[in-house]
């Protein structure tokens, strides 16, 4: 069998407050295959947004490890960390981290760039991408001129578009009303089916967790 997209094996995170210790996750273990959906969902402060960044390489277990495709990534230095992540994990946040300045075209070929791929490919594969998700008539745009929806569908495409094996997403449709939502939602599902693209989805409505294949809950650290 192939090596999960991501594992993480008795993950844990204390996060040091002054003298005082506060755990966040404990001994959290579970693995993602290709093309698997998984939703998290928990409560406000259960830990959902530090797991999804310690999967993602963005911060340091206290303890446990992370794979991804096959790597421990504690054990890359930082470089070949990145590198990793630039190639294999798209992230899209709850609150899209657009460059302002930037139009959505050139805020969805910045990945591409900062991996090393030509000016006029990367254009040229974020201009797809964002067809892709129902932008063509907005390319030019920057975040301000950008509905909500349209941002996100915009940090979906910066997400996919290096085609990632697998996307971690928090709460990408937390300020959007349902129907958007659900559009959201269902391109996800459509790239999924498309690309075998994996999806760790944290959300808080269990409407939208329901959709997928799995839906793993976190309750005071522990994952139920
Ligand atoms: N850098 C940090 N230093 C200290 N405590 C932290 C830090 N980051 C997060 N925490 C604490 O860890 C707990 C979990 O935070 P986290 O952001 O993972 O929650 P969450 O499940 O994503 O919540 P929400 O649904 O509100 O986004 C919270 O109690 C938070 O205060
Ligand atoms: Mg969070």
């Amino acid at each position: 069998m192939s090596n999960p997209v991501i594992e993480c094996k008795h993950l844990s995170k204390t996060f040091q407050e002054g003298s005082l210790n506060v755990p966040v996750l404990t001994d959290v273990n579970f693995s993602v295959g290709e093309g698997e959906r998984i939703a998290i969902i928990g409560s406000s402060g259960a830990g959902k947004s530090t797991l999804l960044h310690l999967l993602g390489g963005l911060d340091t277990p206290t303890n446990g490890e992370v794979y991804i495709a096959g790597n421990n990534i504690s054990s890359l230095s930082e470089n070949a960390r990145s590198r990793l992540r630039n190639h294999t994990l798209g992230f899209v946040y709850q609150f899209h981290h657009l460059l302002p300045e930037f139009t959505a075209l050139e805020n969805v070929s910045m990945p591409l760039l900062i991996r090393g791929d030509e000016v006029s490919k990367a254009r040229q594969k974020a201009e797809t991408m964002l067809n892709r998700v129902g932008l063509s008539g907005r390319i030019h745009h920057k975040p301000s001129e950008l509905s909500g929806g349209e941002r996100q569908r915009t940090a979906m495409a910066r997400a996919l578009v290096i085609e990632p094996r697998c996307v971690l997403a928090d709460e990408p449709t937390g300020n959007l009303d349902h129907k958007t939502a659900d559009q959201i939602y269902a391109l996800m599902l459509e790239l999924n089916q498309d690309m075998k693209t994996s999806f760790i989805v944290v959300t808080h409505e269990l409407r939208l967790a329901e959709r997928m294949d799995k839906i793993l809950k976190l309750e005071d650290g522990v994952l139920q």
